[in-house]
């Protein structure tokens, strides 16, 4: 209970300092319709306000385009186990126990029977990130020669971490450095922290750059000095504005990383999510200068089938 006071002491406190994000754009809107709440409370400084908010993060209007369940939590049975049966087909470990999901944030889950019988809880996206995190792993182990091997991913638009969460169970010697709005780090560090417990470190680059998952800001990514080895973003960059998309790009081009993997939009998608009001940008528009793709798939969990791919790019030797 205490860590819980502290930390939301300590996001009003950091929300102080960086006001609130109005981007251009799909989160801009997201922002001004979907956390009006969330602003009032850290605007306020109303701490129990912020903490109830927070307990329900992963179902309440926070999660808001960062858990894809949305409106229809009807929904979450069979989607869960439509991904389920695709990541049983796509694991390297068919170890179920490895998707277990926290009560953290209050998630909608459907509880499979874990080896002892008890219930196991997994979210509609939960597999999406451990086949993520295997990937990487794999993509790591290859380049580096050991998963364990205490090099830094950058993930950009990294929603409450859960793709961090998989990667500390898939390679935990792994540093994760999460780049996103403040406002959604807010939530991942509220989630993460908890998740973690005393099994990993958490913390801002400006406090502590060396934890095993870094917050950094989107507007303090150049400030941060961050090296990564590799740059991973899903389902993020499609729904940001082509300038942004392009300075990522070229902070890319000139960072320590030597491959880039991401999940994004590969056709227009008129009717679906927000593209009515904000085209997706597609994949064609985020390929680093000095990279060459490596590795494409179309991304097959249900929902985004046929729109969505997942690309791999390696930096071509100077
Ligand atoms: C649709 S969510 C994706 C979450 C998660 N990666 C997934 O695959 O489910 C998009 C994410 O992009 C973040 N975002 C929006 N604008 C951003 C920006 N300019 N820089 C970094 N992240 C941004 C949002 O806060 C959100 O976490």
């Amino acid at each position: 209970v205490d860590v819980i006071a502290s930390l939301t002491d300590a996001i009003i406190e950091r929300h102080q300092r960086y006001g609130w994000s109005s981007p251009e754009g799909e989160w801009g809107a997201i922002q001004r319709e979907d956390r009006a709440d969330f602003k009032k409370a850290l605007d306020s400084g109303n701490a129990d306000e912020l903490e109830a908010q927070l307990e329900d993060l992963l179902v309440g209007p926070l999660s808001y385009g960062l858990v894809s369940h949305g409106e229809s939590r009807s929904q979450v049975p069979h989607m869960v186990m439509w991904r389920l049966a695709m990541w049983a087909k796509m694991t390297t470990d068919p170890n179920v126990e490895c998707l277990r999901v926290p009560s953290v944030g209050n998630p909608v889950t459907f509880s499979v029977a874990a080896a002892d019988g008890s219930a196991l809880p997994i979210m509609i996206d939960t597999p999406r990130f451990d086949i993520y995190a295997q990937r990487m792993a794999k993509a790591l182990w290859n380049r580096w020669g050991g998963a364990y091997f205490g090099g830094t991913v950058l993930e950009i638009g990294s929603g409450y971490g859960g793709v961090a969460k998989q990667l500390h169970v898939r390679c935990p010697g792994v540093r994760v450095v999460l780049c996103d709005l403040p406002e959604t780090l807010y939530l991942a560090w509220y989630w993460l922290m908890q998740v973690f417990g005393e099994n990993a470190t958490v913390a801002w680059w400006d406090e502590n750059p060396d934890a095993d998952v870094v917050l950094v800001p989107a507007h303090e990514l150049e400030q941060a000095g961050i090296e990564p080895h590799l740059v991973f973003s899903a389902h993020a960059l499609s729904g940001m504005p082509k300038a942004t998309i392009a300075h990522y790009m070229a902070w890319i081009a000139q960072s320590t990383a030597l491959a880039f993997y991401h999940d994004d939009a590969t056709v227009a998608a008129p009717g679906m999510w927000m593209n009515d009001r904000f085209p997706e940008v597609l994949s064609s528009a985020m390929q680093p200068d000095g990279f060459r793709l490596t590795w494409q798939e179309k991304t097959p969990w249900t929902g985004v089938t046929d729109r969505f791919s997942e690309f791999f790019y390696e930096r071509v030797a100077a």
